[in-house]
């Protein structure tokens, strides 16, 4: 097996390579002045099975293009099975069309995706499409592994005591009821209306939290309104200590110092940042050993 570091995921490809003895290289990309960019192999890969990471965040059409150029060279050059890890797929919060004309982007992108043998994503945003192959057809290869695990043993380490498990919104039970369940505490989950894409409206918090350590869990923070909202919420409430735990953290447009006004911020690191604490390289090594 041949792991293939692209840029957006160099060291969380290069743990996942060490935790497997696996040969590891970074993908040679060159960028043009005018924005073209060209990608390398690093090494051979005929008869080979290569592994591609790459998570989506900064310039993620650019990511996109240099994972589907290094991918379709691969082919090209021989490579016996193709399989991508993304550990933070993008554009799956586009999944249907919220008014008429608009592009299902996440269609499209799974689409596009189609010259690998097997995809693996880490907490993919399946919300209104619960399931990864129902998003098209060729995502019956992809398999979804999931970072709750890591984020209730990180919380456990904390000893908190008595502390309570908070969803900003109804799809949030799946990353946040998943981790109340290990750690077997009570979780509230919130409703939330999203009225743009930097203004949502979260319902009131109406459980007694006062004087109790607020863990708030999410799938993604990316302008951090949504956190912002709860966060606020959460201190009027008096709560004692207030994290903040997200899978993928975009932490987009200044977000990070916002929230962190309020609360401790904590990331997996699907995306790479100084608050990205919650080790998934092992979640990623299991499943590869199965592919
Ligand atoms: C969408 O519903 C997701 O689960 C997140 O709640 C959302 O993407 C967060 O976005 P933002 O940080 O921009 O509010």
């Amino acid at each position: 097996m041949l792991i293939i570091g692209c840029s957006g995921s160099r060291e969380l490809a290069r743990k996942v390579a060490k935790k497997l003895h696996a040969e590891y290289s970074n993908l040679i990309v060159e960028k043009f002045p005018d924005n073209e960019i060209k990608i390398r192999l690093p090494r051979d890969v005929a008869n080979r099975k290569v592994v591609l990471i790459q998570s989506f965040y900064g310039s993620i059409n650019d990511k996109l293009i240099e994972l589907l150029f290094a991918a379709h060279t691969a082919r090209e050059l021989g490579a016996k099975k193709l399989i991508l890890v993304a550990p933070y797929l993008a554009y799956f919060r586009q999944d249907k069309r919220f008014k008429e004309r608009e592009s299902i982007s996440a269609n499209i992108v799974a689409k596009f995706l189609a010259v690998f043998d097997k995809i693996l994503v880490v907490d993919p945003h399946l919300h209104r499409i619960k399931r990864l192959k129902k998003l098209a057809d060729f995502f019956a290869k992809g398999i979804r592994l999931s970072a709750v695990k890591e984020i209730a043993n990180y919380i456990k380490k904390l000893k908190l005591g008595d502390c309570v498990i908070i969803g900003p919104d109804e799809e949030s039970k799946q990353w946040a009821g998943g981790v109340a369940k290990l750690l077997r505490k009570k979780v509230v989950l919130l409703l939330k209306k999203r009225l743009g894409s930097r203004k949502v409206k979260i319902s009131a918090l109406k459980a007694d939290i006062k004087g109790k350590n607020a863990i708030i869990v999410d799938d993604i923070i990316s302008t951090g309104r949504t956190m912002l909202d709860v966060v606020k919420k959460v201190k009027a409430a008096k709560a004692k200590e207030i994290f903040c735990i997200a899978i993928h953290g975009i932490f987009a447009e200044g977000a990070l110092k916002k929230i962190q006004k309020y609360a401790k911020v904590i990331s997996c690191n699907t995306i790479p940042s100084k608050v990205a604490r919650i080790d998934v390289s092992g979640v990623i090594a299991d499943a590869l050993k199965r592919c």
